[in-house]
């Protein structure tokens, strides 16, 4: 099925250089960007984008990091994308990632993760709205 998921380098992504990396390795595997920009996010958006862990005990830490330079954002579209770029991610925890994926090759910590992706299609519709409307 064609979809549409959000995707984010995160500020230490852009700070190591890895966008081209990042950008590479999604249109090597034959998705499509459709939309692109480079941004600084505000501390609003960031609250409202990471609104569901608000209770937990690193959302400061989380605003606090992804609001510290800028960020590239994307909606990446193809078949079976939010499977598909959820797998070339890879889990939170870069000591949990398997090889192969951008956070075990990248990733240092949980904060400090480079890529965020949409978890679920009602994320992806949510997050894009937020970044591109
Ligand atoms: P992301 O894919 O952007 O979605 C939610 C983010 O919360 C996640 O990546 C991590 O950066 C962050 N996160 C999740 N769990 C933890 C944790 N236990 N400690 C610190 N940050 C976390």
């Amino acid at each position: 099925m064609q979809e549409k998921t959000f995707i984010m380098i995160k500020p230490d992504g852009v700070k190591r250089k890895l966008v081209g990396e990042i950008i590479g390795r999604i249109e090597k595997k034959g998705y499509r960007i459709s939309r692109i920009t480079m941004l600084t996010i505000s501390e609003r958006t960031a609250r409202e984008h990471y609104a569901e862990h608000k209770d937990k005990p690193f959302f400061n830490e989380l605003i606090n990091f992804i609001t510290s330079g800028p960020v590239v954002a994307m909606v990446v579209e193809g078949e079976g994308v939010i499977e598909g770029m959820d797998k070339m991610v890879g889990a939170t925890d870069p000591a949990d990632a398997l090889p192969g994926t951008l956070r075990f090759d990248y990733a240092v910590s949980k904060t400090f993760n480079i890529i965020h992706r949409s978890d679920s299609a009602q994320s992806a519709e949510r997050e894009i709205n937020l970044f591109f409307s």
